[in-house]
């Protein structure tokens, strides 16, 4: 499929999305936020892919943020479903979907681009990278899950002094908050992405897709995260990858998982 604002490359199961709209920053303008939900609607469907790297195309910037120059004329009924339908369609999308997905934050990852990365499952900077949720500057809040995902990853007291300076942190305060996993220098973030997702990418992926879900679901509203874990160990007994990882134990072999 082609895109106008995003590059998507495959290469031996890790399959790179690029936001490619660097003289603007990569901000998220609607059509971009269509074609990021095509892509990984896509992605998830192909049997190829078993992990997913995010990042934006340029020196720059991760994603400055939604587009900003879209909404600034929006009432309260079109900022409303501006809010529900990015974060249904991508969103909640991509921290749902079942293969994983590592945020790749190349430089400015504000806003949106934040909450984006935080929507994906894990994070790795560049030393350059700058983050933050600058909303209330624009008299806004943030409308893409960083009310949420926010304190979730780096607690409530911090959150609140984040989104009410409207401030940035580097990438070095990121990683002691806990909202990266990694920093290291521009040239060196995809390699030490597609290094850690080929180590994800030998493990069994239904049972990382089980995973996914029994962690997202200490997240959700009325729903018993020790109850999810219970039903999807008991679902992974009846996969042919466990009987492929149990068996390659025994067998004191390295497993090769069929990924069913
Ligand atoms: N929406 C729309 N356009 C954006 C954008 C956004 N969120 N962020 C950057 N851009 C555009 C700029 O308007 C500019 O376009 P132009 O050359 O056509 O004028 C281009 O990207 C380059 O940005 P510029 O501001 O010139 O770069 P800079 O290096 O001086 O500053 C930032 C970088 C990130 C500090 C600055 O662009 C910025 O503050 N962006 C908005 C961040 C924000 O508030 N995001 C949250 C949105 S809810």
């Amino acid at each position: 499929m082609s895109y106008n604002n995003i590059v998507v490359k495959e290469n031996n199961g890790i399959t790179t999305i690029t936001i490619n709209r660097p003289n603007k920053l990569n901000a998220l303008n609607m059509e971009t936020i269509k074609e990021l939900h095509e892509a990984f609607k896509d992605e998830e469907a192909d049997e190829d892919t078993k992990v997913i790297i995010l990042t934006g195309s340029g020196e720059k910037a991760f994603v400055a943020g939604a587009d900003i120059s879209e909404f600034a004329d929006f009432d309260v009924k079109e900022g409303t479903n501006l809010a529900a339908k990015g974060q249904r369609i991508l969103f909640d999308f991509v921290e749902n979907l079942s293969k994983p997905v590592i945020a790749a934050v190349n430089g400015f990852a504000l806003g949106g681009g934040l909450e984006l990365a935080m929507a994906c499952h894990f994070r790795i900077a560049s030393d350059n990278a700058k983050m933050g949720l600058p909303e209330v500057s624009l008299g806004v809040i943030p409308g893409y899950g960083g009310t949420q995902r926010l304190p979730q990853l780096i607690g409530k007291g911090r959150a609140m002094e984040l989104i009410m300076t409207a401030s940035m942190i580097d990438a070095n305060q990121a990683l002691n908050y806990g909202l990266v996993n990694h920093v290291t220098t521009q040239e060196e973030l995809l390699p030490l992405c597609e290094k850690i997702a080929r180590k994800i990418s030998n493990n069994s992926t239904v049972a990382i897709s089980s995973a996914i879900k029994a962690i997202n679901a200490h997240y959700k509203d009325g729903v018993n995260g020790f109850n999810i874990e219970i039903q999807e160990f008991g679902n992974c007994f009846g996969t042919d990858d466990f009987t492929e990882g149990t068996t390659a134990f025994l067998q004191k072999r390295k497993a090769d998982f069929p990924g069913k």
